[in-house]
C-alpha cells in the first residue's frame, strides 16, 4: 500500500513537472470548466469610450483593433507589394468537369530584394459573362484540389504525407485529386461560381522557417526573420490571397467585386486575415477555422492560444507569444476580429466532432461581432445560443455546424453557394 502511494506521487510529481516544463494546461472538452471571462466589447475602446456610430467606429474602434490585430496578432507586412506581372501559362476546356474552363496563370511579385511566383488555377463556367468566384489557398497544390489531370503540378516544398504520395517534400502525380472532395467544383460552376485556388507552400512553405518563401524579400540587411511585429505565416498567406485578387480584378470573366474568400481550418484563419485586411473581397468563408480564427480564445476551449503557437510557432508574430497561456490579458477576442469585417458578409461553420476547434467558441465568435454589424443594419446571428446541427442560419452572418469532423463536405458547399446567392450576390 505504501509502496503504491509512493509510486502514485512519483507520477503526480512527473506530471506536474511535465506540465511546468512545457508550460501548458491540459486540453479541455468540458463545458464546465471553460474559464469565467469577460468578453471586450467590441464597442467600447480600450480607453473605454462608448462607439454608438459608424463614423465612430470607422474613425476610432476600428482602427485601434486593427492595429492591435496587427501589430500584436498576425504581424504586420512590412512593406508595399502588388502583383508584378502574370502569365498564363495554359488555359482550355476541361475534359472532367462539365461546361468548365480551366486558366492557369502564374502571378509574380518582385523587388530589389528578389521574385516570388505562385500558380493560380481558375475555373470558370463556360457561357457566364462575369462569374462570381470563391478563391481559397489549398494544402497539397492544385493538382491534389481538382481531379482535372491538365492541372500543373506544384515544385513548391510540401508536408511529407503518406496517404497522399507524398515524400521527400515533393508533390507529383500520385497525389493528383486526393484532396478533390473538399472543392465542390462540378456544384460550384453549375451553380454559376467560378473556383480559384493556389498552393499555399508557394507564397510561404508551412514550416518554422523564414529563409523561405515571401518573408526574405522584405529584409532588411542582415535580417533573418520577421520583427516580433512583423508578419508569421498566416499573414504571409493572406496576403497571397490578395495578390490573386490583383489578378482576378483583371481577368475579364470574373466579377471582381464578388469574390469570397474561402478557407478551412488554418487557411480559414488565413481567409479570415485576408478578408479583413482588404476590403476588394465581398465577403469571407471561414471553415472550421478554430483557435486563431473564429473560435473565442478565452474560452480555452480545445486548442489553446499557448498550444497552437507551440506546436505552429510560425504561424503568428512573435508578439502573440506574450499571450500564451495568458488569454486573460488578451485586451480582444476574435468576435473583434469578425467585426472588422463589417458590413461585409460573413460566414462561420464548424463540424460537431471537431472539437479542437471549439465549435461553440466558432458560434459565440460569429455571434458577438453582431453589435457592430448592427450599426450598419445589417442582419446578424440573432441567438446566443448556437443553432442545431444541420440548422443553418444565413444572414450577413451566417453559421452552421454539421454532423461529423474537421474537414469540408458537399453540406457545407451547399450551405456556402447557397448564401453566396442569397446574400453576397443578391443584387
Ligand atoms: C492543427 C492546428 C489547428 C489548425 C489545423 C489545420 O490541428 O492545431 O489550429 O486549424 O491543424 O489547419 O488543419
Amino acid at each position: 500500500m505504501k509502496k503504491n502511494r509512493k509510486w502514485i506521487l512519483a507520477g503526480v510529481l512527473a506530471l506536474l513537472c511535465y506540465s511546468l516544463c512545457i508550460g501548458q494546461r491540459a486540453v479541455n472538452y468540458d463545458e464546465t470548466k471553460v474559464p469565467s471571462f469577460i468578453l471586450p466589447n467590441p464597442l467600447v475602446t480600450f480607453e473605454g469610450a462608448t462607439i454608438a456610430s459608424i463614423r465612430q467606429w470607422e474613425n476610432v474602434r476600428k482602427p485601434e483593433l486593427l492595429r492591435f490585430f496587427t501589430e500584436q496578432v498576425y504581424g504586420k507586412v512590412p512593406g508595399h507589394l502588388e502583383m508584378h506581372t502574370y502569365k498564363i501559362l495554359e488555359q482550355g476546356e476541361s475534359r472532367i468537369y462539365k461546361n468548365t474552363l480551366r486558366q492557369q496563370v502564374k502571378i509574380s511579385i518582385k523587388n530589389q530584394s528578389g521574385e516570388l511566383s505562385f500558380t493560380l488555377l481558375l475555373l470558370l463556367p463556360k457561357n457566364s459573362r462575369r462569374a462570381p468566384v470563391f478563391l481559397g489557398c489549398n494544402f497539397y497544390g492544385n493538382h491534389a484540389a481538382v481531379s482535372d489531370p491538365e492541372v500543373i503540378i506544384s515544385r513548391a516544398w510540401a508536408k511529407n504525407n503518406e496517404a497522399y504520395h507524398i515524400s521527400g517534400n515533393v508533390l507529383t502525380a500520385a497525389s493528383r485529386g486526393v484532396r478533390s472532395e473538399r472543392w465542390a467544383v462540378q456544384q460550384i460552376i453549375d451553380a454559376g461560381f467560378g473556383l480559384a485556388t493556389f498552393y499555399y507552400g508557394e507564397i510561404d512553405p508551412d514550416k518554422n522557417d523564414f529563409s523561405d518563401g515571401i518573408h526574405s524579400l522584405f529584409y532588411k540587411n542582415g535580417q533573418h526573420r520577421p520583427l516580433a511585429n512583423e508578419w508569421g505565416s498566416i499573414a504571409a498567406w493572406a496576403w497571397g490571397l490578395s495578390r490573386a485578387m490583383d489578378y482576378l480584378q483583371k481577368a475579364k470573366a470574373v466579377d471582381a467585386s464578388k469574390v469570397i474568400v474561402f478557407g478551412h481550418s488554418r487557411l480559414g484563419k488565413t481567409a479570415l486575415w485576408a478578408a479583413v485586411n482588404d476590403t476588394r473581397f465581398a465577403a469571407v468563408i471561414a471553415n472550421n477555422s478554430g483557435c486563431g480564427g473564429a473560435a473565442l480564445s478565452k474560452r480555452c476551449f480545445g486548442e489553446t492560444w499557448g498550444v497552437m503557437n507551440k506546436s505552429f510557432p510560425h504561424w503568428l508574430c512573435e508578439n502573440a507569444k506574450k499571450f500564451n497561456n495568458n488569454e486573460v490579458k488578451l485586451p480582444v477576442d476574435q468576435h473583434e476580429l469578425i467585426s472588422l469585417m463589417a458590413p461585409r458578409p460573413v460566414y462561420v461553420a464548424s463540424a460537431k466532432d471537431d472539437r479542437w476547434a471549439d465549435p461553440k467558441g466558432e458560434y459565440l465568435g460569429a455571434y458577438f461581432a453582431g453589435p457592430v454589424y448592427k450599426l450598419f443594419g445589417a442582419a446578424v446571428l440573432p441567438d446566443s445560443t448556437m443553432p442545431a446541427v444541420h440548422r443553418p442560419v444565413h444572414h450577413t452572418i451566417a453559421y452552421h455546424v454539421r454532423e461529423g469532423g474537421h474537414n469540408v463536405t458537399g453540406y457545407d458547399w451547399e450551405q456556402y453557394i447557397q448564401w453566396a446567392k442569397e446574400v453576397v450576390c443578391s443584387d
